[in-house]
């Protein structure tokens, strides 16, 4: 059996910084609150001329290269987003087309917050199996185009921001290295406290003039549910993949949560009883980027050298579905 390691890591974040203050000039809020109940100051949002598929492409490309690889060697996309470009098909397609390698297998998944660690769980059994050698995994969002910056849509408008980040999962036949263990759940009875119900085909006709004017269309979060439920599981699956790979707390280097918010980050720290370098956290500069979230904080930890050759890396998401997952990963 081979294991995964990850090969090479990129990010990729827009240029255009938008601040709390901007925000204050679209609607009724105020940089304090957002700062005090989410920690975020500033969040990128994408340029008229880009994509999705753009934002992964450039976070892929620097994933490629951290790994030496060429384009050529990858031989599977797996592309984790809530915001795809197209209604169908999968901005995985989108990306594969603009990396220049037609053929090659590619598969979009919808685990939203969770998408980045249930990808890099495919992609474990894929290499373990030898059924590929060299997975681009990426989660990149474009969450700027579908929120509502009225009031109305204030409570999520201001936590999320666009980015992508990839990485390239390789196959490895050293047994210290690499994704020790993951660890998947959902509980789709709370589906509808974090969703976009519009559109969708459970409406009949799914399309009409009329849902333009529904507040479906746009997400919809209830924030002390989702908060309440996030500071659980946040914990527990943290402690679950510890279990499942004979690993004691005390040895983790760092552990990545999905940046959903400072104060899930914050709670669920304390719960561990983990010091704060222990944690990682850039939601300030970025807000919440859903499956893009893990892999520009593995990114930048790498840069920072956060994450060194050896270092026991815990990744964990919550969020809708619900969904939550781990991964422990030795680099
Ligand atoms: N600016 C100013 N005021 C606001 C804003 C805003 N952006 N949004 C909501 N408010 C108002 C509310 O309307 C409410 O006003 P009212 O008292 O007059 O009714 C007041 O602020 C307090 O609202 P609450 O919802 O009670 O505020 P709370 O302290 O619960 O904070 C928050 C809201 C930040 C959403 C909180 O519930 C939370 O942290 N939830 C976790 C959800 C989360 O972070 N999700 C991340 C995305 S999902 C994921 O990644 C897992």
């Amino acid at each position: 059996m081979y294991r995964a390691l990850i090969a090479g890591v990129g990010h990729f974040v827009p240029e255009r910084i938008v601040s709390n203050f901007e925000l204050e000039k679209m609607m009724e809020t105020s940089d304090e609150w957002i700062r005090e109940r989410t920690g975020i100051i500033e969040r990128r949002w994408i340029n008229e001329e880009d994509n999705n598929a753009d934002l992964a492409q450039r976070a892929s490309l620097k994933a490629i290269e951290q790994a030496g690889l060429e384009v050529e060697d990858i031989d599977f996309i797996i592309l984790a987003t809530l915001s795809t470009d197209y209604f169908f098909p999968g901005t995985g397609c989108f990306l594969q087309e603009k990396l220049g390698l037609p053929g090659i297998g590619a598969l979009d998944i919808r685990n939203q917050c969770s998408g980045f660690v249930y990808g890099l769980s495919i992609a474990d059994q894929y290499i373990k199996t030898g059924m590929y050698k060299n997975i681009l995994l990426v989660g990149s969002e474009v969450q700027s185009r579908g929120l509502d910056f009225t009031t109305r849509g204030r409570d999520v408008a201001v936590i999320f921001g666009d980015g992508a980040g990839a990485a390239v999962i390789s196959r490895s036949k050293d047994n210290k290295k690499g994704v020790l263990a993951t660890c998947l759940h959902a509980d789709g009875r709370h589906a509808k406290e974090l969703w976009q119900e519009l559109p969708g085909s459970a409406r009949k006709p799914m399309m009409s003039h009329a849902i333009i004017d529904e507040p479906g269309i746009y997400p919809y979060m209830n924030g002390r549910y989702v908060f309440k439920h996030a500071v659980t599981k946040f914990p527990e699956v943290i402690m679950e993949v510890l279990q499942t790979a004979g690993v004691d707390k005390s040895e983790i280097d760092l552990v990545i949560p999905h940046q959903a918010n400072m104060r899930i980050t914050e709670a669920v720290r304390m719960k561990l009883e983990l010091s704060e370098e222990k944690v990682y956290s850039n939601i300030q500069k970025y807000g919440n980027t859903t499956a893009a979230s893990i892999p520009i904080a593995i990114s930048e930890a790498i840069e920072e050298g956060r994450i060194k050759e050896g270092s026991l890396v815990c990744l964990a998401a919550f969020g809708s579905g619900f969904t939550w997952a781990s991964a422990l990963i030795r680099f």
